[in-house]
């Protein structure tokens, strides 16, 4: 019991100092750099992963600071306004087209179209059944999955218990038809839609 509750702690402690470490790193903007070229056209996989890999680094360390300056409140503006525009930053950094998108989208303009709502179908069953979903190069599209985490929660998980009250109202205002609540941890959130010949 006792070693349960170290490692707990442990674990806690390591979690605040990378998340220190990060914020750190935020205002140097952090984003990985990768190579821009393109092989004949087309990038290979390995190229495609890091494209999201690096959108969602992106969104993730921004979000992360703007929650510990203002809380998740605050930080719902940054997203209501920025989201998009980082993604579109990305895309055109390397002259693709990449959209995060979901089932139960919180932004309509998010709404996965019936390829990407395959993916996703696909990518939950594997979740469902232990498995880690990776990325899918399938009809001209590259798939990446985003998967939910503790820190998700507070603005998509259940009202009244992860997501605070206040937070959930100001959502609301925000995206009156939002669908984006009600997650747990390791569950598909959506996915990453990058088309491979824009
Ligand atoms: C501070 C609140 C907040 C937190 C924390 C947060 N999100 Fe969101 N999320 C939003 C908002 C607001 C939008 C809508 C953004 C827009 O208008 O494009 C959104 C949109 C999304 C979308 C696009 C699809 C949609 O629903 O519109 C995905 C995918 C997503 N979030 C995943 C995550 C994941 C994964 C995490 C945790 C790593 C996370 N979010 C944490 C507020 C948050």
């Amino acid at each position: 019991m006792k070693k349960v509750i170290m490692v707990a702690a442990g674990a806690i402690l390591m979690t605040a100092l990378s998340c220190q470490k990060e914020q750190t790193q935020v205002t140097e903007n952090t984003a990985t750099e990768i190579p821009a070229e393109k092989k004949q056209g087309i990038p290979d996989e390995e190229i495609l992963k890091n494209y999201a890999t690096e959108a969602q680094q992106l969104l993730g360390s921004q979000l992360k600071q703007k929650i510990a300056e203002g809380g998740p409140e605050n930080a719902l503006e940054f997203c209501n306004i920025n989201a998009i525009p980082l993604t579109e930053s990305i895309s055109k950094k390397y002259k693709v087209t990449i959209k995060r998108v979901s089932d139960q989208y919180r932004n309509p303009d998010n709404a996965a179209n019936p390829s990407e709502l395959a993916v996703i179908t696909t990518y939950k069953a594997m979740l469902a059944a232990g498995k880690m979903p990776e990325g899918l190069l399938k009809d001209g599209y590259y798939y990446s999955p985003i998967v939910t985490n503790a820190m998700c929660l507070q603005c998509h998980g259940t009202p009244g218990k992860e997501l605070a009250e206040k937070t959930h109202l100001k959502i609301k205002s925000l995206y009156p038809q939002d669908k984006a609540t009600g997650y747990g941890v390791d569950e598909l959130r959506g996915i990453f839609s990058i088309a491979v010949n824009p």
